[in-house]
C-alpha cells in the first residue's frame, strides 16, 4: 500500500500569537491547495499558538493539519500545568508529536510516559489525533554502534499494549539526537538504515500489512536542500521538520520535494 507523505513542522518554543499567525498565513499563501491530494501538510507550534493557526487554515479552506508538540495522559484533574487530549482535540489538533528528544532530555521524559501518551491519543479516535512518536539515539549511541537496537527498544516501549488496528493511525518520526538542530543531517542511507528498521519493528509487533501502512518521517537539520534525497528513501515517508518550518518559503519547498 502506497502510504501518503507527511511534512510536519515543529516550531517548538517559537512563535508568539501574532509572529505565529502571520507564520501561517504566509504557509497558506505559498501553499497550492490541490498538493494535499498527495502530501499530508500538519504544523505544530506552541500550545498558545493553536486555534490562531488552526484559524487561519480554516479561514483558507486549507487542509493543513494542527497538531500540538506534547499532551498530558488523563483527562482532567490535578496536573497543573499540563494539557490534556480532550484539550486539543477541542481545538482541532489531528496530530501531537510525543516523546521528542528535547522533552526525554531536558524535561526528563521516559520511555513509560511516552507509551502512556500514544495510549491516551490512541484510545478515542471519534475525533481523531494521530501520535507522532519521536524516536533516535544520541551522538554517544551512533558512535558506540548500538543505535539500532536502542530505536528499536524506544519504539517497543512506545508501542507497549497498543493493538494492530490502532497503531496503523500512529505516525512515527526517526529523528537522531546528534542531527538535530546542528545542521549535521543524517545522510539518507543513515537514515534509510534506521527507517527500514523501525518498519522492521512495527512489523513483528503488528504484522506486515499494519507496518506497510504506519508512516516512518525523518527528522534532523531536514531543509529544501536535502529534503528530496532523504524522501527518496523506500521507507522515509515524509519529515518532521524544525527549524526550517519558522520560514514559509523553506517549508512549502520541502512540501513540493514530497509531491
Ligand atoms: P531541526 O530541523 O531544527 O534540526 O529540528 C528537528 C526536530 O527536532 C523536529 O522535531
Amino acid at each position: 500500500m502506497a502510504r501518503k507523505p507527511l511534512i510536519a513542522g515543529n516550531w517548538k518554543m517559537n512563535e508568539t500569537i501574532g509572529e505565529a499567525v502571520v507564520l501561517a498565513q504566509e504557509i497558506s499563501n505559498e501553499m497550492e491547495p490541490d498538493w494535499l491530494d498527495d502530501v499530508d501538510v500538519a504544523v505544530c507550534p506552541p500550545f498558545t499558538d493553536l486555534k490562531p493557526v488552526y484559524t487561519v487554515f480554516e479561514f483558507d479552506k486549507l487542509g493543513v493539519g494542527v497538531g500540538a508538540q506534547n499532551v498530558y495522559w488523563e483527562p482532567s484533574g490535578a496536573y497543573t500545568g499540563e494539557i490534556s487530549v480532550p484539550m486539543i482535540r477541542e481545538i482541532g489538533c489531528s496530530y501531537c508529536i510525543v516523546g521528542h528528544s528535547e522533552r526525554r532530555q531536558y524535561f526528563g521524559e521516559t520511555n513509560e510516559d511516552v507509551n502512556k501518551k500514544v495510549c491516551a491519543l490512541l484510545s478515542d479516535r471519534t475525533q481523531p489525533i494521530d501520535p507522532i512518536v519521536c524516536v533516535g539515539e544520541s551522538l554517544a549511541v551512533r558512535e558506540e554502534g548500538s543505535y539500532i537496537g536502542f530505536v528499536d527498544d524506544q519504539v517497543r516501549a512506545a508501542f507497549a499494549g497498543v493493538d494492530a488496528e490502532a497503531a496503523k493511525s500512529a505516525v512515527v518520526a526517526y529523528e537522531p539526537v546528534w542531527a538535530i538542530g546542528t545542521g549535521r543531517t543524517a545522510t539518507p542511507e543513515q537514515a534509510q538504515e534506521v527507517c527500514g528498521a523501525i518498519r522492521e519493528t512495527l512489523a513483528v509487533l503488528f504484522g506486515q500489512v499494519a507496518a506497510a501502512s504506519i508512516r516512518v518521517l525523518y527528522g534532523g537539520s531536514m531543509n529544501e536542500g536535502n529534503a528530496e534525497l532523504l524522501l527518496a528513501q523506500p521507507d522515509i515517508d515524509g519529515g518532521l521538520i524544525g527549524g526550517a518550518s519558522l520560514k514559509a518559503r523553506s517549508f512549502v519547498q520541502i512540501v513540493k520535494a514530497a509531491l
